[in-house]
């Protein structure tokens, strides 16, 4: 991989430049550790989270979807044990008074900023306090979640009450979660606001090593699905010491970020900690019995994924006069599925044609672009930065006997069909 903060300097002005992401709150001089998607952006997300909806809970019979409130009563994090445990070790330098997390110093007790030693280190519990009502006393404190996780254990109930679901079945929640990071940094992957997509998959406690591999491939499976470059992602085994209080067994899914190898998913096996401190059990069909199941935990984080997914897309092309710059994104995953161009923007007759075909590809695929700026070596290369897989370019000949070009990104070869056979063409790439 290409020297690091390069390439990243590189990712961060493509997004930034092309309305993918933005700095958060930018015209007051941003606010640390938040970014606000653009059009771009927000499509990308959208088509991960539409992949990852269909695998894991349309696509499966023994998966129920939560959509639980961002702010959830304090007894949930008391019980859980964030209000305790959930820190990060705090240093200040004892000379500049900037505030570092210890274990993320380049040198240990050392000031990153100014070279002078750090004190002792603390612990600095990261979630995020509101208060809820008009009264400003400690009973109206809240959290703003700082995992999803928690939303669906305690709906856990609700949802064997509603759908009578069999062991083993899980459930499936995408949102926002929030986190008082000390040192957010490195873009959109450490932030204090970020999205997850989480599943717990309730099982019987005996099935647990079965479950934790197959849900293993799963993620492995996932990840292919979406464009993340299987080379450069490794497992890691989390030693005990370095578990989460509720984790028995966690693999971390590492990916080769320009900063470092660093954790992209987990997934944990939970036991029945979480049931169990929510007092919740389950009653057994079969033997009438209560039991409190266990549960495995694949974690996604979908930031992460929306990084890894624009590295492993990132390509550059030395041609005679300059670089070409393409993200090689899955069709399914790019925010733009195909370009339309008149030839010439001052013909009326090409104009009007593009427009006809234009409005048949964006009713079919919804994410379609219209472009007519610049020539046309210029939109093929904006549309290269943006990973749009398909350019369709209506020209004089198109008028007389109804065919386009339609150009590809990763080749920049071009064919000519008949303007009936693209929807047919672009339906069987996507699928
Ligand atoms: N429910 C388990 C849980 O939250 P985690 O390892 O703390 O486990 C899960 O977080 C995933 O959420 C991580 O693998 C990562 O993808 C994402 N994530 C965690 N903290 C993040 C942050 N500050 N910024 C962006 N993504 C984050």
């Amino acid at each position: 991989m290409e020297k690091d903060s390069v390439l990243m300097e590189k990712i961060i002005s493509l997004a930034k430049r092309r309305g993918f992401v933005y700095q958060g709150s930018d015209i007051y001089g941003g606010l640390a550790g938040t970014w606000d998607y653009g059009h771009l952006g927000v499509a990308l997300k959208n088509n991960i989270k539409g992949l990852w909806w269909k695998k894991f809970v349309d696509d499966r019979r023994d998966m129920y979807g939560i959509d639980a409130a961002i702010l959830m009563h304090p007894g949930v994090w008391k019980a859980s044990g964030h209000v305790d445990t959930f820190t990060d070790p705090l240093v200040e330098c004892t000379k500049c008074k900037k505030r570092f997390r210890a274990d993320q110093l380049e040198k240990a007790g050392i000031c990153d900023s100014c070279g002078a030693p750090t004190g002792e280190a603390r612990n600095f519990n990261m979630m995020f306090q509101t208060q809820v009502g008009a009264v400003e006393d400690s009973s109206a404190t809240v959290y703003l979640r700082p995992e999803t996780a928690q939303g669906m254990f305690v709906n856990f109930k609700n949802v064997v009450d509603s759908f009578h679901p069999k062991l083993p079945f899980g459930t499936a929640q995408i949102g926002k979660a929030f986190r008082n990071e000390i040192t957010p940094r490195d873009f959109i992957f450490r932030v204090r606001e970020f999205e997850q997509m989480e599943i717990e998959y309730f099982i019987r406690e005996n099935d647990w090593e079965k479950q934790f591999e197959y849900w293993k491939d799963e993620m492995i499976e996932w990840m292919d699905i979406v464009g993340i470059d299987q080379s450069k992602v490794h497992e890691l085994e989390v030693e005990k010491e370095d578990l989460a209080h509720y984790s028995r067994r966690t693999v971390d899914f590492e990916f080769d970020f320009p900063f470092g190898k660093k954790e992209l998913y987990g997934l944990a096996y939970r036991t029945n900690f979480d049931l169990n401190i929510h007092k919740l059990e389950y009653v057994d069909e079969e033997n009438a019995q209560k039991i409190v199941p266990h549960v495995i935990e694949p974690s996604f984080g979908l930031d992460r994924t929306v990084l890894a997914v624009l590295l492993s897309a990132y390509n550059e092309e030395e041609k005679e006069e300059d670089t070409r710059v393409f993200l090689k994104l899955k069709p399914s995953v790019a925010p733009v599925i195909c370009a339309v161009s008149p030839l010439l923007k001052n013909k009326p007759e090409l104009v009007g044609k593009a427009e006809e075909i234009f409005g048949m590809l964006k009713k079919e695929f919804g994410r379609v672009m219209w472009d007519d700026n610049g020539n046309i070596g210029k939109r093929y290369r904006r549309q290269d930065e943006i990973g749009t897989p398909w350019c369709i370019v209506i020209d004089f000949d198109t008028l007389t006997d109804n065919t386009v070009t339609i150009r590809d990104r990763d080749t920049g070869s071009q064919i000519r069909l008949k303007d009936y056979e693209l929807v047919g063409y672009i339906k069987d790439r996507l699928n």
